[in-house]
């Protein structure tokens, strides 16, 4: 029980990683809302996990970020960790890409990561508490891949905020972190398959089956591969990392 009487925000939680998380945490004794602009499917993971509440929330809406906040902080007591796992996925070549497409990733993975963060910090300073802030960026945010620009683009401003906000916010003892995992199967990753197939050609199915056999473990994550971490960090054991990124990929990057 790790997370023995903590709470925890989490974005972008009605499935994926973020649900993974959901169930690590109340499964260590946390208590956790599931935020998501998909209320419906918010309510439906929640109502499957003990210890857990649905709150509506677009990460990309400051109205809607003070709003879950406040509701979130009221339906826990009060917020002792933030995940900010929500986020989308867009590809296209360079000559491809659009201002708006461009402006919606950025508003969500790094705009909603941002001022998530701001929120909750002020939450936190307000209440004295010591909290954790863990930021989801990925192996993307290591590196540029040819047609995956504004995506990698966004998570390397994710790491990049992560190193910020950690030095910002530890003053008030908040740590800030981040994990950057590899390639996780799930819904998104059925999602950037169907891009690959597009600008590559490749048959439904091909580039996930190509990058599972690359990864040097052996195969594609799961969300549950990074509940460990993700539970790590917010315990007590992480007391002195700040503003650091963990790649949790199966050994894909190395840095
Ligand atoms: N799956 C992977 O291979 C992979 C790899 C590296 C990093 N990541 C990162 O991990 C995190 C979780 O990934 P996942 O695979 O579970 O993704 P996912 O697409 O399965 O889930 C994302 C969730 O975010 C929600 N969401 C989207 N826009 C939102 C908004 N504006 N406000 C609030 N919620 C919103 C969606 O409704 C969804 O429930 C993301 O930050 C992603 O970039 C994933």
């Amino acid at each position: 029980m790790q997370l023995a009487g903590k709470t925890a925000l989490i974005t972008g939680a009605a499935r994926g990683i973020g649900l993974a998380f959901a169930k690590a945490y109340t499964a260590e004794g946390a208590r956790v809302a599931i935020a998501d602009i998909d209320l419906a499917r918010a309510q439906e993971a929640a109502s499957g996990i003990q210890g857990a509440v649905a709150v509506r929330m677009d990460v990309s809406d400051q109205a809607s970020i003070e709003a879950a906040v406040g509701e979130a902080a009221e339906g826990l007591g009060q917020i002792d960790i933030l995940i900010n796992n929500a986020a989308i996925f867009t590809a296209a070549p360079i000559s491809e890409i659009t201002r708006a497409d461009y402006q919606r990733v950025f508003d969500i993975n790094v705009g909603g990561t941002l001022f998530t963060m701001q929120a909750v910090a002020a939450h936190m300073i307000e209440r004295g508490i010591k909290g954790r802030i863990i930021n989801m960026a990925s192996q993307a945010g290591r590196r540029g891949e040819a047609l995956v620009s504004v995506y990698c683009a966004s998570k390397a401003a994710v790491i990049s905020l992560t190193q910020s906000a950690g030095l910002n916010l530890i003053a008030h003892g908040i740590n800030v972190n981040a994990i950057a995992p590899g390639v996780v199967d799930g819904e998104h990753w059925d999602g950037v398959d169907a891009f690959f197939a597009k600008y590559e050609g490749k048959a439904p199915g091909q580039k996930k089956k190509e990058v599972g056999e690359a990864v040097p473990f052996g195969r594609m994550g799961t969300a549950e591969d990074l509940t460990g971490m993700a539970v790590f960090l917010a315990s007590d054991a992480a007391n002195y990392i700040v503003a650091q990124t963990y790649n949790v990929d199966g050994g894909n990057w190395m840095s």
